[in-house]
C-alpha cells in the first residue's frame, strides 16, 4: 500500500489544551483519526511522527525518503519561521510535500509571515485548521496517482 508520512512540530502534541481559539478543541489523536478515515477512502496508508525537536523531525524526513514513502505532509510548527535545518531536509528529500498550518499565519504576528520551510514544499494550506490536513492528503492521492 501506498505511504504518506504525516509530520507535526513542536507543541501541537498538546492540540486541544493548546490556545483552543487559534487551535480548535481537537486533540492530535483527533486529527490522526480523521486521516486515518481519509486515507481508508483513498486506499493509503500513513505513517505519523510528532515532536518537540528539529533534529528528530530532520532524522524522520530522512527515515521517511529513505524508506520510499510516496509524499509528505508537515506542519513544521514555529520551525516554519526558523529552521533552515529543516528546509533543507524537505529539499534534499525530494518528496512531493505539502506544509499545513491550522491558522491562517498571514493574519498572525509579523513573524509568523514568513515560512522559509514553505520555499521547498510543492504547496502550503493555511488557515483552514484540520481540514488543511485532509486536503492535502487528497491532493497528494490524485497528484502522484496513488490510488489506482
Ligand atoms: C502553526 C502556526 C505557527 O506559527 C505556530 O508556531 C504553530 C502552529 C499552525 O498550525 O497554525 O505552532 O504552524
Amino acid at each position: 500500500m501506498k505511504t504518506i508520512a504525516v509530520l507535526n512540530g513542536p507543541n501541537l502534541n498538546r492540540l486541544g489544551a493548546r490556545q483552543p481559539e487559534i487551535y480548535g478543541k481537537a486533540s492530535l489523536e483527533d486529527l490522526h483519526t480523521l486521516l486515518q478515515g481519509k486515507a481508508k477512502e483513498l486506499g493509503l496508508a500513513l505513517s505519523f511522527f510528532q515532536s518537540n525537536h528539529e533534529g528528530a523531525l530532520v532524522d524522520e524526513i530522512g527515515r521517511q525518503s529513505d524508506a520510499g514513502v510516496h509524499g509528505l505532509i508537515i506542519n513544521p510548527a514555529a520551525f516554519s519561521h526558523t529552521s533552515i535545518a529543516l528546509r533543507d531536509a524537505i529539499e534534499c528529500s525530494e518528496l512531493v510535500t505539502i506544509e499545513v498550518h491550522i491558522s491562517n499565519i498571514y493574519s498572525r504576528e509579523p513573524f509568523r509571515h514568513h515560512s522559509v520551510t514553505s520555499e521547498v514544499a510543492t504547496g502550503v494550506i493555511s488557515g483552514l485548521g484540520f481540514e488543511g490536513y485532509s486536503l492535502a492528503l487528497q491532493y497528494l492521492a490524485h497528484h502522484l496517482n496513488l490510488t489506482q
